[in-house]
Formats: C-alpha cells, structure tokens, sequence
C-alpha cells in the first residue's frame, strides 16, 4: 500500500464511487411483455384498519384480470429484510425507506407493488413519493381510514389490549403518532365499505392513471 494516499474510510463505510449501468430493456420494454404499467399503491393506516385485507383482496382482483401484482406487508417484511428493526421514530423512518426503495425496483420491473404499512409520519411518506417522482413512476397513497375505535375492536392480533396494559411501549394510535395524510390520491373508508369495493376502488384509480387497461384479461381460464 502507498503510504502517500491511505484508503479514504469514508468510500468503504460509504456507498460512494459506484456508477448506475444501464441495460438494454427498458420499463417500456417490460410493460410490453405484460400488457401495464407498474406503479407503487402505498396503503398507509392504524394496525387493524384493513390494510393487509384490503392489499390482499386487490392483489386477488388484480391477478384475475392478469395484472401482475405483489404485496409488501408490514408484518411479513419485519419478519425477514427488517428483521433488524424496532418501532422507535428511527426504525420505522429506516423501516419505510427501505421499503420504498423495494417498491421503486418492483414498480420500475412493471409489477402493480400494494404495500401495506403503517408508515405513521407525512416526511417517511413524503420522501418515498418523491423517489418514485424522481423515476417517473406513479406512487399512490391510499389512506386506509379507520377510526381507532374500530381498529381496537377488530384488534386481530390482541395488540390494543396488550398496548391498553402497558405490555407493548410505542403502539401507534395508543402511545405513539400516526399523521393523518395531508393529500392522499385515494381515501378507503373501511368502517363503512366492504373490502370488495375498497379494491374495486383502487383498481378504478389505476384505470384512471393509465396502469392498466380498462378490461384487461389476457390470462388463461
Ligand atoms: S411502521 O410503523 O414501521 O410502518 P409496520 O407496518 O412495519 O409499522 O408494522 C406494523 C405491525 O407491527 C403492526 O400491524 C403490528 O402487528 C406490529 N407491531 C408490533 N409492535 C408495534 C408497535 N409498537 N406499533 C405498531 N405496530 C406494532
């Protein structure tokens, strides 16, 4: 090793001196072979607002009219990719950006990408659209509307009771933020629409932004 210029620490803790290579497929290339558009839907609300129901119900409509769709889920993807991740203001900024990078690759390969997380603050969201924005891809926020009382009602998984007895610490809704968001394209109000019309709804909305076609099926019965 020179003595006269050491390894600069910053370029190896750093992602810096990497250069973007392009291919010879393009996204317009990939929206040929399947017939749309990708784009992100990022369903953001409280635990239990239907998020995940609402996700899974869309992508089912989704795949019957042979639109290639996927599902991000909170609870699925904190299970493997955040692992490593907790429910402080830090960890769930870092939970967010990561996903929104995943969803921007998925929505740049064509794929309809239906994410499903709580994404509490307006600035995590805000920058995950401005990702997308920057790449030309459509991103979406749907606000999964449910007022808390629902939400803790529903509680499928016990955790507003867990959170109401002071065993989980930062449970949002209960002892930690949500942000309402400031100008979401779509609005699903689950405590009054059944989850069917909730996707029905959206896959409208991706009608309306040139996604997909209006009667697409080119799949085989
Ligand atoms: S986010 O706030 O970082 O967007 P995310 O959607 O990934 O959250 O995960 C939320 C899920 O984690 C909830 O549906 C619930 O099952 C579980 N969970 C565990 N602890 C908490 C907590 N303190 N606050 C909210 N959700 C929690």
């Amino acid at each position: 090793m020179s003595d006269s210029h050491p390894p600069n620490q910053q370029s190896v803790n750093q992602s810096t001196n990497v250069v973007w290579h392009d291919g010879k497929v393009n996204r317009e290339d990939r929206a040929r072979v399947l017939g749309h558009q990708g784009c992100t839907l990022w369903l953001t609300g409280l635990s239990g607002s239907g998020k995940s129901t609402v996700g899974v119900a869309l992508e089912h409509v989704l795949n019957a009219r042979g639109v290639l769709a996927y599902r991000l889920d909170g609870d699925n993807v904190r299970h493997g990719l955040n692992a490593n991740l907790g429910f402080g203001a830090d960890d769930r900024k870092e939970n967010i950006r990561r996903i929104g990078e995943v969803a921007k690759l998925f929505a740049d390969a064509g794929v309809v990408t239906i994410s499903s997380f709580i994404s509490p603050y307006q600035k995590d969201r805000d920058q995950v659209r401005q990702i997308h924005e920057d790449a030309g891809l459509i991103f979406l926020e749907v606000f999964i509307n449910t007022p808390i009382e629902i939400c803790e009602q529903r509680d499928p998984k016990g955790l507003y009771k867990k959170a109401r007895a002071g065993e989980i610490k930062g449970f949002t809704g209960i002892d930690d933020p949500y942000e309402v968001p400031v100008n979401p394209e779509i609005e699903v109000k689950t405590g009054e629409l059944d989850v069917e019309k909730a996707a029905d709804e959206l896959v409208a909305a991706l009608v309306r932004h040139d996604i997909i076609p209006q009667n697409a099926s080119h799949i085989r019965k």
